[in-house]
This record gives structure tokens, C-alpha cells and sequence, in this order.
């Protein structure tokens, strides 16, 4: 089974951004634990990281010619923006969790606008960077059915 963690903008500054909202872990913490929990499960884990939308939408296209079962996903302030990239992971039909960091209902009343919610098999936020660890867990374990 093969399952491609995704990140959106300014998340490469996890550990130094806003460590009051978002903690002191790195990305290259998250992914390199992430990696582990997958194939301490038998499955291979994949991860992307880039600011740019485009960039992100392309590499949920090259998803389904990989054969990803799964995609987990933080689409950070894409989030509330992007329909390009919610029409990206709806045409590759790959089930997706969506991650945030965050409580996005905590904050501005805009952050709790999300174009993924509806479409997600599972939101994750405020359980901080530990979201991810539970979002990969639950397609490990939950999502077996979809993801073959
Ligand atoms: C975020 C929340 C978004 O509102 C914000 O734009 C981010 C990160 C989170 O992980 O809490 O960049 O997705």
C-alpha cells in the first residue's frame, strides 16, 4: 500500500513559524516519522512539500499513475482558497485526510472555510504536529477497505 503526505505553503517553517501555533517540530521531523510509522505497517510512504500550487496539483496528478492508495494532506492556506486544487484531488479520485496543525476553528472566522472538508474521508486539527501521526494511523489501520 503506498500513501503520499502532502504539504502546502510555509509549511517547510514548521519548527520556527509561529511556534506558538504550530510547535517546534520540523517538517523533516514529521516526514522522516511518518516514513517510519508506514513501513513499520508494511506500507511505503511518500512526501511532498512546496509553496506553490501548481507544483501541488501536479504531483496529485503523477499520485494516480504511482498507484497511491491514500493521500494525507495539510493544503496549509490553500486551504481556504484553492477550488484548483480541490478539483486536483477529486479527479484522481485518491480518498484524502486533511491535516491541520492547528484548530482553524480557533482562529480568524476565514481559517474555518475549508474547500477539502466536505470531500475528506477525515479532518484532523489542534491535535498539533501529533495530527499527522493520527491521520497516518488511521489510514494504516481504517482505511483499509478503500485504500487496497
Ligand atoms: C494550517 C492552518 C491554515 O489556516 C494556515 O494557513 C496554515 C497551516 C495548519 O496546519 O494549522 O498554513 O493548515
Amino acid at each position: 500500500r503506498k500513501i503520499l503526505l502532502l504539504n502546502g505553503p510555509n509549511l517547510n517553517l514548521l519548527g520556527t513559524r509561529e511556534p506558538q501555533i504550530y510547535g517546534s517540530t520540523t517538517l523533516s521531523d514529521i516526514e522522516s516519522a511518518a516514513v517510519s510509522q508506514a513501513s513499520a505497517a508494511g506500507a511505503t510512504l511518500s512526501f511532498y512539500q512546496t509553496n506553490h500550487e501548481g507544483k501541488l496539483i501536479d504531483r496529485i496528478h503523477t499520485a494516480r499513475t504511482e498507484g497511491i492508495d491514500a493521500i494525507v494532506i495539510n493544503p496549509a492556506a490553500f486551504t481556504h482558497q484553492s477550488v484548483a486544487l480541490r478539483d486536483a484531488l477529486l479527479g484522481v479520485d485518491i480518498p484524502f485526510v486533511e491535516v491541520h496543525v492547528s484548530n482553524i476553528h480557533k482562529r480568524e472566522e476565514w481559517r474555518a472555510k475549508s474547500y477539502f472538508s466536505d470531500k475528506a474521508e477525515a479532518v484532523i486539527c489542534g491535535l498539533g504536529v501529533f495530527g499527522y501521526k493520527a491521520a497516518i494511523e488511521f489510514v494504516l489501520e481504517h482505511m483499509k477497505e478503500k485504500a487496497k
